[in-house]
C-alpha cells in the first residue's frame, strides 16, 4: 500500500480498502488461532484524543499491543492540541519519537495538519467531518455477515454526521447503495455526495425513515447529538422524532437486514434497546472489527 496516512476513505481506492477488509480478515483469523506477532516490535504509536472514546482508544492501544509494539494515550489535557502548542511543532515533535499517530480532533483540518507536518502515518480516529476506522470495521462486518459488498444497500436513518459522510466514501467505493433518511436541514456534506455521485456512487437522500428502510440490506444509525454539538442537543431531539430504528421499522427492510450502530447509543432516541438486541443486529460484531480493521491499517501503513 502506497498510502502514508488515512485521514478520509475517499483517497483510497476500491483495492486498497479490500486490501485493508483482507488484511483484516487474516489478522483476526490468525488472533483466534494463537498466532502471535512482533511487526511492532519495538514500535510505538502516539493516540492523541480531543474528545473522549472508549472503542477508539482501546481497540487501538490493544491492536499494538497484539502486533508487538505500544500505544501512548494522550487525553485532552495531557498535550492542549492546539492550545499549549501548534499542532505543526507537535506533529514534527512526535515524527523524532513515534512511528504512527492516530488523533481524534474537533476540527477536520487539526488531521489535515498533522498529517501534513508529521513524518509519519497518520490515522483520523474521528474529525468532526469524517470517521473512516469506523466504517472499515463495519465494512469488515458486512462482509463476514452477507458474503459480499457490492449490491447491497445500506440505509442510514439519522444525522448527516462524520459517521455518514464516511460511510457514503466507503459504501460508494465498494460498490453499496448508500441511502440517508434525515430530517430537513440536516443532510450530509453536499460536497462529500457530489464526490461520490460524480465516481458513479449511489447516494440517494431522504426525508421518510419508512421509505429510505424500504428493503433495505442495513439500517444503520447514530447518535443524533454527536460529541462537541451538546448545546444542539435540545433541538435536534425535537427535529429528530419519528428517525428512531424500532423492530416496525426493521420489518420494512430485508428479511435478514443487519441493524448497525457504531455506538455509544442513547436508547430510545436514536434506536430502542430491542432493536438493538434483535436478531439482525450486528453492533458488537462492529464494535470488536473495529480492532481487526485498524490493526490492518497499523500493519499497512506502519511495517
Ligand atoms: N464508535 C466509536 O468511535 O466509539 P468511541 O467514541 O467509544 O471511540
Ligand atoms: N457521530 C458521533 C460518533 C461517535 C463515535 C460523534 O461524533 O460523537
Amino acid at each position: 500500500m502506497n498510502l502514508k496516512d488515512i485521514i478520509s476513505l475517499a483517497s483510497l481506492s476500491t483495492a486498497e480498502i479490500y486490501e485493508i477488509l483482507e488484511t483484516a480478515r487474516n489478522l483476526k483469523l490468525e488472533l483466534n488461532a494463537g498466532v502471535k506477532h512482533k511487526m511492532f516490535y519495538g514500535k510505538t504509536l502516539a493516540m492523541i484524543f480531543q474528545k473522549p472514546s472508549l472503542r477508539t482508544r482501546v481497540s487501538f492501544e490493544t491492536g499494538m499491543t497484539q502486533l508487538g509494539g505500544h500505544a501512548i494515550y494522550l487525553g485532552p489535557e495531557d498535550i492542549k492540541l492546539g492550545k499549549r502548542e501548534t499542532t505543526e511543532d507537535i506533529a514534527i515533535v512526535l515524527s523524532g519519537y513515534v512511528d504512527g499517530i492516530m488523533a481524534r480532533v474537533f476540527e477536520h483540518q487539526t488531521i489535515v495538519d498533522l498529517a501534513k507536518y508529521a513524518s509519519v502515518p497518520v490515522i483520523n480516529g474521528l474529525s468532526d467531518l469524517l470517521h473512516p476506522c469506523q466504517i472499515l470495521g463495519d465494512l469488515l462486518t458486512i462482509w463476514e455477515k452477507k458474503g459480499e459488498l457490492s449490491g447491497l444497500t445500506l440505509t442510514f436513518i439519522g444525522d448527516g454526521n462524520n459517521v455518514a459522510h464516511s460511510l457514503i466514501n466507503g459504501c460508494t467505493k465498494v460498490g453499496m447503495k448508500f441511502r440517508i433518511a434525515c430530517p430537513a436541514g440536516y443532510e450530509p456534506d453536499e460536497a462529500i455526495v457530489e464526490a461520490a455521485r460524480q465516481e458513479g456512487g449511489s447516494v440517494e437522500l431522504l426525508h421518510n425513515p419508512r421509505e429510505a428502510a424500504s428493503r433495505a440490506d442495513i439500517l444503520y444509525t447514530d447518535v443524533w447529538t454527536s460529541m462537541g454539538q451538546e448545546t444542539q442537543a435540545e433541538e435536534k431531539k425535537h427535529a429528530f422524532t419519528g428517525f428512531t430504528i424500532d423492530e416496525a421499522l426493521i420489518k420494512l427492510a430485508s428479511e435478514d437486514a443487519l441493524v448497525m450502530h457504531c455506538l455509544p447509543a442513547h436508547y430510545g432516541e436514536e434506536i430502542t434497546y430491542e432493536a438493538s438486541r434483535s436478531s439482525g443486529s450486528a453492533i458488537f460484531d462492529q464494535a470488536e472489527n473495529r480492532m481487526h480493521a485498524q490493526k490492518a491499517v497499523l500493519a499497512l501503513l506502519m511495517s
